[in-house]
């Protein structure tokens, strides 16, 4: 008889967007006339820019005659867009090479399974909080052990706790851990890492010979020019750290899907060379993905080239604008505010007496709007929310006219 991956068993609660989603739905079908304005999920809403829907049609016509039409391509991803994606890198003064860039479908497919290449038994930290992917998958994966409903988290996973203390970056491990999620700037938290902060862990990791797992996927949204953007910007990155990177905040390409991970071949770990997790990606790769959308690529090298570039910069600015909006509207009110300045989300500390639950439920019933419970992301996010910038500005300013005028803090 068949039996269920048992692990599953062991997840928290449903996975946090689609609750969310959930409460909503309900909350609108007892509120039919209420207008509900969205800061809950990252998603974007400005268009593709001119250049990457030239890009997309011009394969598309390609796409349309027997004389150019092309089936599988390789499935690490097209030459081109792998050149492209490392000269992007170069300028920042970090060397990878095209044979260490693999053109996936996304950020979060990536995150989430970029562990299939470690040992069951790993020991894992994340940041907490932190995007669920990287929690849920090493649950799903049986390395996470079991939930405790009294912390909050998982039994076996290190969790590296960010807080108001340590400006939401954590403090490298004491024990002996083998895979480290970090994610910078951060989701939830807003907040961008400092050199000195990534020298740390990679000093860590490569005494430890554990992995960074570096989702950069907000790294276009930073500003200012002392953050890196890459972990390959710091020295020693290339032996302990894969980065993932992904166009969907960048360039709008939530729906389109396209990212990459880049996995160095002078990575080593305990029992593995320079090369080894690198091959055992590509075989990973090879075995479950048949390659990205010919479309997408065609789309992100377009988005890579100089207008490309030009053109999702300013999609950028206007929600980095949304969020000094959110931000500003928070802080006048009195609340504590934190991130939003290199990053689109804004993370605002919740009356002390309430939990992160109960906010998103005031704020809904008080101002309706949606934004993410900050408990969702980990047992540190508690006490706090966070609320995205994605959004049409017309949509944002509502929200936070709504908020300013309807929610009573008490
Ligand atoms: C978020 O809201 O955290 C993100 O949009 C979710 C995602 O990128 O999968």
């Amino acid at each position: 008889m068949a039996k269920i991956n048992s692990n599953y068993g062991h997840l928290a609660a449903n996975y946090l967007f689609p609750e969310i989603s959930g409460r909503v739905a309900a909350y609108q079908a007892q509120h039919p006339n209420v207008r509900i304005l969205r800061l809950g999920i990252g998603d974007t809403t400005e268009p593709l820019t001119a250049a990457v829907l030239d890009g997309i049609r011009t394969r598309v016509d390609q796409l349309s005659r027997r004389d150019t039409y092309r089936g599988y391509g390789d499935s690490e991803g097209e030459l081109a867009l792998r050149r492209a994606i490392v000269d992007s890198y170069a300028e920042r003064g970090a060397s990878i090479e095209p044979d260490e860039v693999f053109v996936s479908d996304g950020a979060k497919p990536d995150s989430g399974n970029i562990q299939s290449i470690f040992s069951p038994d790993a020991i894992v930290a994340v940041q907490d909080p932190a995007y669920p992917v990287y929690v849920d998958t090493n649950v799903i994966a049986g390395r996470a052990g079991r939930f405790d409903p009294a912390t909050g988290g998982h039994d076996r996973i290190v969790y590296m706790p960010c807080t108001e203390e340590n400006l939401f970056f954590p403090a490298i491990p004491k024990q002996k851990v083998d895979l480290v999620y970090l994610c910078s700037p951060n989701n939830p938290t807003g907040m961008a890492a400092s050199r000195e902060q990534l020298e740390g862990f990679v000093h860590y990791a490569r005494q430890e010979r554990a992995v960074i797992i570096y989702d950069a996927a907000y790294a276009a949204f930073i500003r200012d020019p002392a953050l890196p953007r890459s972990i390959y910007e710091i020295e020693g990155a290339r032996e302990c750290a894969i980065e993932i990177q992904s166009l969907s905040k960048s360039a709008g390409f939530t729906g389109v899907r396209l990212g990459w991970s880049v996995v160095p071949k002078s990575l080593v770990v305990e029992d593995g060379g320079p090369g080894a997790l690198t091959r055992l990606w590509s075989r990973r790769q090879n075995t479950f993905f048949n390659g990205a959308s010919n479309l997408a690529q065609a789309g992100a090298l377009a988005a890579l080239g100089p207008e490309g570039r030009a053109e999702s910069r300013k999609v950028v600015d206007y929600y980095l604008d949304n969020a000094a909006l959110v931000r500003r509207t928070l802080t006048e009110m009195g609340m504590v505010c934190f991130g939003g300045l290199n990053a689109p989300y804004v993370w605002a500390r919740v009356p002390r007496t309430m939990k992160s639950w109960d906010f998103f439920d005031l704020l809904l019933e008080q101002a309706h709007v949606v934004g993410t419970p900050g408990s969702g992301f980990g047992p540190s996010g508690e006490g706090y929310f966070r609320l995205s910038a994605f959004g049409h500005r017309e949509d944002i300013q509502l929200a936070v006219d709504s908020i300013r005028t309807n929610l009573k803090l008490g």
